[in-house]
């Protein structure tokens, strides 16, 4: 599935109540749960008091990626040629749990190379600077590149890192990204493979942080608003 998000149509849309990034279709949220017992059982006592509604399972997230990996596999086995060996390139930190899982269902031939930046510091806000922390080790002229990333918030990060890879003359650029947050988006970008719409609110867990916590959370949660005022001890 890959979805056109239009920052100039959201804006519209936001204006107009209509919440759908996509002129023809309309994005209802399902209401997150609570984790249960069990899942709270597994998570250290710091961290799990403070966790709030699962908004992405871990095996609807399981699931998706399952779909995607097939998705690109199929893709790209019909464009790679026999000598020619995809580039994935996930976006640090937050889209190593995703790749990890996507990548182990690839059935073509890749390489990985990392994509190290930040935009967010400690805060729940994109600072809208992205800072490259280390470069690319891998040459991408000519080769076929898929960009990785957890989520699309305001698109700044992903519309940076595609103008830094594209500067690179890649033979292609893809973009995958897990979670795309709805009425954020400041930039047009076209999201080639794509898992969920996620709704206007802070998530972690599945590679993301607050405060660079709590990233190896199987779901996709929120944080209470005791796990701000305490930083998570
Ligand atoms: P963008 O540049 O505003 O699209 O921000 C995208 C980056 O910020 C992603 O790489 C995410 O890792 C991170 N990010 C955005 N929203 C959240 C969130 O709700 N929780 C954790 N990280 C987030
Ligand atoms: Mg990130």
């Amino acid at each position: 599935m890959s979805v056109a998000v239009d920052a100039s149509t959201q804006a519209k849309e936001q204006t107009t109540k209509d919440l759908s990034v996509q002129a023809e279709s309309k994005i209802s949220f399902a209401p997150g749960v609570e984790p249960t017992k069990e899942e709270l059982d597994r998570v250290c006592t710091q961290w799990n008091q403070h966790l709030g509604e699962i908004l992405f399972s871990e095996s609807a997230i399981q699931q998706k990626v399952k779909e995607m990996a097939a998705q690109i596999s199929k893709d790209y086995a019909a464009i790679l040629k026999p000598d020619e060996v995809l580039v994935c390139v996930p976006v640090l930190k937050g889209a190593f749990v995703f790749a990890a899982d996507l990548l182990r269902h690839l059935t073509i031939p890749y390489e990985i190379d990392f994509l190290n930046v930040s935009s967010y510091g400690a805060g729940t806000e994109t600072s809208g600077e992205v800072t490259l922390l280390s470069p690319l080790r891998t040459p991408l002229k000519g080769r076929h590149v898929l960009l990785i990333e957890d989520l699309m918030d305001t698109g700044l990060t992903l519309a940076w890192a595609d103008k830094y890879l594209k500067a690179q003359e890649p033979a292609s650029l893809r973009l995958g990204v897990l979670l795309h947050k709805h009425g954020r988006a400041r930039v047009n970008m076209t999201l080639d493979y794509f898992g969920f719409h996620c709704p206007n609110k802070f998530v972690i867990g599945y590679g993301m942080d607050y405060a660079q916590q709590y990233r190896c959370l199987p779901y996709v949660c929120v944080l209470k608003p005791s796990g701000y005022a305490k930083k998570a001890e």
